[in-house]
């Protein structure tokens, strides 16, 4: 039997938050600085950079001089450049746009027209940079790469031969200079391993800050805070207690317009070789020995590893690829593609804690609901008391969910009696949800990511060994899958092709259900 990924109505949260220890002491501000983006007209910088930069701004986290170069190809003024984001920002912002606050964060913004791969960019970056430094930004900079990885390697070397990144190890004290590299980093195993090379080059590890904003989301944070913040979970936190673990990334959009982006890209690349593989090393790490960066991402590094690498012929009976009817309409996208839109994989885990756990994990585009959760199945309870409750399958094991997004939160489903006389057994949901408990509100992941770069803190960001990784798990996949065609075609505004179901069902588990009860 399933449990609905959505209960309906949402129960509200029937627990208080109290906040320990004091925010603002904990809060470290950023040293003034220089923002380079890299690809400032493009989809990124207007849906998650700046509405992420003014509301940080807005809430006093930045700190003065604080500029934000934009750089694209094209004529524009920093004044257009302005005009440019005001509308996006006003859309995606989740503090309104109001006109002083706009005219103080216009200020803050600039631009440079010119092509990457022309030095006469970097010359008038260079002078742009020295101003900035004339200013008070004391010669902290961060260049922001949004723009496909085939261009890293290009801007990475302009911006070396004109002397505006150094390879040097980020201490205290020295001006920092960081580079942000966003998401795919490379297209398969093989690239990856040559984009860190070559990043490697020019840059100390220490320096480079790959981005996935999964990280920076706070109930994905919160997975560490609960698993090791309470003493009573980690101990029922392995193959004794766990059944199986799902991971569910379930969208109701579709590509949105980036064709011929998908198209290189797939679900794969998109999702499951970075946030849900990030997701799922928060959810099976050991206890690092400290929250520093390198500890907690020693352990994530750990985990991976001892995650088992898929048999290339194992592929078809433990991954499955669907695309939703319609997306070889979609504009960029090649009438007979095989490009999956939804993927469903079955991983294991080598380890002492996790042998024998199935880890589920699934994404896709144009499902029937938008949620993103990790949902810990418990063993079933011995059926000595319970024979007659267990035939019915009244009886089900308790889950834990960890709800990612939307409605952020925590909820816990176990079996009660129903009151009266005899003893019958219902399911019940203790829920948390984070909007009332704490009623504060939820920042984007990109406003705390670009926080912490600013302050040097890579612990949210992907380590060298950690994206090898797991580009390595997935490879069989991408190869099998690229060799031959096979796609299952769902409807869209479903839970996805039924293969997923079946694939599950073989080992006698099923997806939580991603469509409210009716
Ligand atoms: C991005 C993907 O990394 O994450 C998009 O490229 C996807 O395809 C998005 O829509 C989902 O992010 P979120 O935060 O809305 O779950």
């Amino acid at each position: 039997m399933t449990d609905p990924v959505k209960p309906k109505p949402a129960p509200a949260s029937s627990v208080t938050g109290e906040i320990l220890g004091d925010i603002a002491t904990k809060r470290r501000r950023p040293e003034p600085c220089a923002i380079v983006i890299f690809g400032a007209l493009g989809d990124l910088a207007g849906r998650k950079l700046a509405p992420a930069f003014f509301n940080l701004m807005l809430d006093g986290a930045l700190t003065d001089p604080t500029v934000i170069i934009g750089l694209s190809r094209g004529e524009t003024t920093a004044a257009q450049f302005a005009e440019h984001l005001k509308p996006r920002v006003a859309e995606f912002s989740r503090q309104k746009v109001e006109a002083t606050a706009w005219d103080k964060f216009a200020s803050c913004l600039d631009f440079i027209g010119g092509e990457f791969d022309n030095d006469a960019t970097y010359v008038a970056l260079k002078a742009r940079l020295e101003a900035c430094k004339t200013k008070g930004t004391r010669g902290n900079r961060v260049f922001y790469l949004s723009v496909p990885p085939s261009v890293f390697p290009m801007i990475l070397e302009k911006l070396e031969k004109h002397g505006l990144v150094e390879r040097a190890v980020q201490n205290n004290g020295t001006p920092g200079c960081r580079v942000i590299v966003e998401k795919p980093f490379g297209r398969d195993l093989v690239s990856a391993r040559a984009l860190n090379e070559m990043t490697g080059r020019y840059l100390d590890e220490s320096q480079i800050y790959r981005i996935d904003h999964y990280l920076g989301k706070e109930t994905v944070q919160n997975i560490l805070v609960l698993r090791f913040g309470n003493s009573i979970f980690e101990p029922l936190w392995n193959r004794n207690h766990i059944d199986y673990v799902e991971i569910t990334a379930a969208e109701t959009i579709g590509i949105e317009g980036r064709g011929t982006f998908y198209e290189q890209t797939g679900v794969v690349r998109d999702i499951i070789q970075n946030h849900l593989l990030q997701v799922m090393s928060l959810v099976t790490m050991e206890v690092p020995a400290s929250f520093a960066a390198d500890d907690i991402r020693d352990e994530k590094a750990q985990v991976l590893r001892s995650v088992r690498n898929f048999d290339l012929n194992e592929v078809a009976n433990f991954c499955v690829r669907g695309q939703y009817r319609g997306y070889r309409e979609e504009p960029g996208v090649a009438p007979d593609s095989q490009t999956p839109t939804y993927a469903a994989m079955r991983f294991q885990i080598d380890s002492w804690r996790w042998q024998g756990v199935p880890f589920y994990l699934r994404a896709g585009k144009s499902l029937a609901e938008r949620v993103t959760e990790v949902a810990i199945h418990f063993k079933s309870v011995p059926l000595v008391l319970f024979k007659e409750e267990a035939a019915g399958s009244v009886l089900q094991p308790a889950v834990l969910t960890l709800r990612i997004q939307p409605q952020e939160g925590i909820s816990l489903r176990f079996v009660a009696k129903v009151p009266g006389e005899s003893i019958n057994v219902g399911n019940v949901h203790m829920t948390m949800s984070y909007a009332d408990a704490f009623k504060r509100p939820i920042a984007e992941a990109y406003e705390r990511l670009l926080l912490d770069c600013m302050r040097g803190d890579a612990t949210l960001f992907n380590r060298r060994d950690s994206v090898d990784r797991a580009w390595a798990l997935i490879q069989p996949v991408l190869q099998v899958w690229e060799a031959t065609p096979g796609v299952h075609i769902y409807e869209p505004h479903t839970a996805g092709p039924s293969a997923a179901d079946e694939m599950m069902g073989r080992e006698g588990h099923s997806w939580r259900d991603l469509v409210p009860q009716g």
